[in-house]
């Protein structure tokens, strides 16, 4: 693997989830793979999990790191080509990602949708550029569309976790009182395509993902046929993607709360944190001995550390 940006960027899918699973078991089992080279952690966004596990991911691996919020420490950076920089901005991507790669052997960013211009965004113009002209491996830290790393912890989860050889999970759209990207939504749906899972997609009319992304999903808009039997149900909100950005919807009854669950086969409560409690989810829910959340926040280090192997390997 050179990059991790999406799920096409792995050959094998299964064979990663495996390595996962065992770098879960045996986390220490290679200390030097990563000796005298350096990780360089870019975000444009804030993150708790992401900015943590990967840190402790890339120790596992004796990796060093250098972690810069771009936003708020570096020069404000330019994307556009043949631009006149005479406003605000004041150094180019052109030389900037270069010059990071100066100094990290592997770059993993982060930068979230603008939520204005659809094509810009599906385009992932931030990641692209940094694929294009750092010249090193770069893995997404959660991109405008996708977050890879998350998924992957997530699919741990769930192969840790299963009752069933093919469970039953289910995606809900959750409310939140501000527009969010689609990223983790598409992501989820794109990784269960090659998981051993029947997956649900439950959201009011107006939030469908990309067909892309929830290919091979169903699509069930009507949210207790959706928790009808589910092993896993996966709360996320997204704002809408057909009218691009916009909360179309804000109805308190899509919250996951006892009532939905007691429908589904005593269902594991999963999210990928940060969570807005009583609003995404009831305390009743998360509180629970259902809920995975924290083992989920943890499989973060376990999906950082594998695709880190993967590309020391490659
Ligand atoms: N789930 C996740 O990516 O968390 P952070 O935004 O805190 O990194």
């Amino acid at each position: 693997m050179l990059h991790f940006t999406k799920l096409a960027d792995i050959a094998n899918p299964q064979q990663l989830l495996q390595q996962a699973l065992e770098i879960k078991q045996y986390p220490f089992e290679k200390p030097d793979l990563g000796k005298n080279k350096t990780l360089g952690l870019v975000f444009f966004n804030s993150s708790l999990r992401t900015r943590l596990s990967s840190q402790r991911a890339a120790q596992n691996l004796g990796l060093h790191t250098i972690v810069m919020n771009v936003s708020a420490d570096a020069w404000q950076l330019e994307f556009e080509d043949g631009t006149v920089m005479n406003a605000g901005k004041a150094e180019h991507i052109r030389e900037a990602a270069p010059v990071m790669a100066q100094y990290c052997d592997i770059l993993g960013i982060r930068a979230f949708a603008g939520l204005s211009d659809r094509e810009a965004d599906y385009r992932e113009e931030i990641l692209t550029a940094f694929q294009q002209f750092s010249g090193v491996p770069v893995i997404s830290l959660e991109s405008a569309t996708r977050h890879p790393l998350q998924s992957l912890a997530d699919w741990v989860t769930i192969e840790t976790n299963k009752k069933t050889e093919r469970p039953k999970v289910v995606l809900t759209w959750a409310p939140h009182p501000r527009a969010l990207p689609q990223a983790v939504g598409n992501s989820f749906a794109e990784w269960m395509q090659v998981a051993d899972v029947d997956l649900t997609i439950t959201h009011p009319p107006g939030y469908e993902l990309d067909e892309v992304f929830s290919a091979g999903a169903t699509i069930e808009y009507d949210p207790y046929k959706a928790y009808a039997g589910a092993d896993f149900v996966y709360a996320k909100n997204w704002s809408s993607f057909q009218s691009y950005g916009q909360v179309l919807s804000q109805d308190a009854r899509w919250m996951v709360d006892a009532e939905k669950m007691a429908l589904t086969n005593e269902a594991f409560f999963m999210h990928c944190l940060p969570v807005r409690r009583n609003v995404v989810v009831a305390d009743a829910v998360i509180d629970s001995p259902k809920s995975l959340v924290i083992e989920q926040a943890g499989n973060r280090t376990v999906s950082a550390q594998a695709v880190m192997q993967a590309i020391l390997t490659h």
